[in-house]
Parts: structure tokens; sequence; C-alpha cells
């Protein structure tokens, strides 16, 4: 299934988000030219999948761009301020098929960038005039931070638990597509119960997201991810993929290998080919479609219309996609 069919139901409205994108590059040509070369270097080229989730979740009850418009929005700008600085954190140089900030304009500057976009996304939340909605954006970006300095702080540790992984994947991916489906639910006045149900779902839908970003990392190509893969290894993350292979082969492993001497950079390809020559990797998306499974379980209890259709496509389209 194309991304863009699935898309459909909110297909104008999210070209909304891209002029809104636009104002905020065009407002900084003239006073700022090289601003605005780093805000239309960045605030293009993604899958637009978190202020999807805005729209389609506003979909169900009432549908009110005056509010959906500005969280869709947020969510966006949300995300690539954590890309932004995700890229210089890990000295990235490829994202969206791009050369990243840092790459282009250097660390200093990529950070500050993406300080702006962040004050940028509170702004446009706050544009809703919603007290819970600005409350969960701040309680987002809190989750988020500590989540990143969470995986910061236990780089190369070999000592890590399933369980370890799930609640810095749910920090540093699902929180913000659970705030997302949830904004969007709230602001169209859905009843307390089917924001819960929408909120089950993007937060599954991000577990998923992640695992199967974590899963693309080892068996993606930079031509197909607009990214480069074996990052994580690289950075010292251990993601699913790196963790299963270690709990099947405890003795003789490169990623251990890896791990105890992080200077030992020749063992990245090892373990990289390890993992791809393994069960492991259907194991991560059997764990991937467990998630998608049961965010989708209580779709089925909202009211039936075209998003709800697309919000369960949405859910295929995370496990299939190679990008
Ligand atoms: C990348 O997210 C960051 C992760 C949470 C893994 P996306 O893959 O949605 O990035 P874009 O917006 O499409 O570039
Ligand atoms: C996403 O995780 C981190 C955040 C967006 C906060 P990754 O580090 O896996 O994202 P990619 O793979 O660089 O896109
Ligand atoms: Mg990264
Ligand atoms: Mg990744």
């Amino acid at each position: 299934m194309r991304i863009a069919t699935i898309y459909q139901p909110v297909r104008e409205d999210l070209a909304e988000v891209e002029k809104q994108f636009k104002l905020i590059v065009e407002n900084q040509r003239a006073p700022f030219p090289e601003f605005h070369e780093m805000l239309s270097h960045v605030l293009v080229g993604g899958k637009v999948i978190r202020p999807s989730l805005t729209l389609l979740c506003g979909k169900f009850y009432n549908y009110d761009l005056v509010e959906l418009l500005p969280m869709a929005t947020a969510s966006e700008l949300l995300h690539i301020a954590t890309l932004v600085h995700d890229d210089a954190i890990d000295h990235s140089s490829v994202r969206r098929f791009r050369p990243t900030v840092n790459k282009i304009w250097g660390e200093e500057k990529a950070i500050l960038l993406g300080d702006y976009l962040f004050a940028m996304a509170g702004k446009f939340a706050a544009a809703t005039g919603n007290l819970r909605v600005v409350k969960l954006f701040a309680e987002t970006l809190r989750v988020i931070s500590r989540g990143e300095l969470k995986q910061s702080f236990s780089a190369f540790k070999l000592e890590q638990t399933f369980d370890d992984y799930l609640e810095r994947i749910s920090a540093k991916t699902a929180a913000l597509f659970s705030m997302a489906a949830e904004s969007g639910a709230v602001l169209s006045q859905a009843p307390e119960e089917s924001v819960q149900i929408l909120k089950d779902y993007s937060f599954n839908l991000g577990i998923a997201f992640q695992v199967v970003d974590d899963i693309l990392d080892f068996i993606g190509t930079e031509e197909e991810m607009g990214k480069p893969g074996g990052s994580d290894l690289s950075q010292g993350t251990l993601t699913l993929p790196a963790m299963l292979l270690l709990k099947h082969y405890p003795e003789d492993n490169p990623v251990k290998r890896l791990f105890e001497d992080r200077d030992k950079r020749e063992n990245i390809a090892p373990a990289i080919e390890a993992v791809r020559n393994s069960s492991v990797i259907d194991e991560c998306y059997q764990v991937a479609s467990g998630y998608r499974d049961k965010g989708c379980r209580n779709l089925k209890l909202l009211p039936d219309c075209p998003g709800r259709r697309s919000l369960a496509e949405l859910a295929d389209y995370i496990i299939q996609r190679k990008r």
C-alpha cells in the first residue's frame, strides 16, 4: 500500500501543514538569509507520519482544522527538531537523502536550529488554545529528552534487558506517536474512551515503528532509507536485533566484542553480518507485528470512517516499509 493512498482522507490538510512550513521558511528570507537556507533545508522530505496521525485521529468526531492544523504542524516540527539534534549527537551525515544540518553547518548551529524548532513546535501547540494539549506537548518533550539521555548513558552497555529497550523506545519514539494521536482526538472532542483507544493505537504503533527502524538499521540500504545503516552499533546503541543476537550466542559474539572495546570498529561489519544471517530479523519482525496487532485491536470500537481504515493500513505500512 502506498503511503499517499493511506493519507488520502487528510491529503488536502497535509498540504496545509506544508504551507505552514513554507511560511516559517519565507518569514526568514529577507531578514536572515542564512537562517532561511537552514530552515528550507530541514522543513521538507519526511514521511509526515506524525502530522498524519494527528489529522487522521481528528477524523472520528468534530474535525476542526482551526485547531488540528496548528497541532499537526507542531507534531512534525517537534519530530524534526529531535532529528536535527539526534543527527548532531550521532555525527550523522545523511538524513532524508540529503546532507544533515550538522554536516553542512556544523554541530553548534544544528543544536541551535533544533532549539528553534522545539520552540516553534511549542508555539504551534499553544496556538490550539487547548490547555490539555499544551500540557501533553510539554510532557512529551520532557519524556523524549529523558529517553535520549537514557540512551546516551546506556551506550556500549551489554547488560540491558528487553524491558530497558522497551522503556527507551517508548520514550524516544512512541511518546511522540502517542501525543500526535491523543492531541488529534482531544481537539476533535472525542469521548475519553475513544481518546484512549487512539492513544493506545498510536503508542503501540510507535513501538512497532522503532523496532522496524532498528531492523532497517541492520538490513536496509542508504539508497532506500535516505540515511546510512549500521549507525546504532557504531553509536553503541543496543537495539533489539543486537540484543537477540547476544541472547542466542552469548559467548562468541561480535556485538559483545565491539561493546567490550568500542575502538574495535572492525567488529561492526561482522556484527551486522551475524544479525543478517540469523533468525534474529524474523524474530524482530514478529515483535513489531505483535505491537501493531496490539495497537489495532480496539480500532473496531471507533466509528467507522475513512480515517479508521487509514489507521489500520498505516499500521501495516509501518511493518512493511523499506524507508
Ligand atoms: C525517524 O523517523 C526517527 C525515528 C523515530 C526512527 P521517520 O522515519 O518518521 O523520519 P522522517 O520524518 O520520515 O524522515
Ligand atoms: C530516533 O531514533 C530518535 C529520535 C528521533 C529522538 P534513531 O536514532 O533510531 O533515529 P534514526 O535512525 O537516526 O532516524
Ligand atoms: Mg539516530
Ligand atoms: Mg534508527
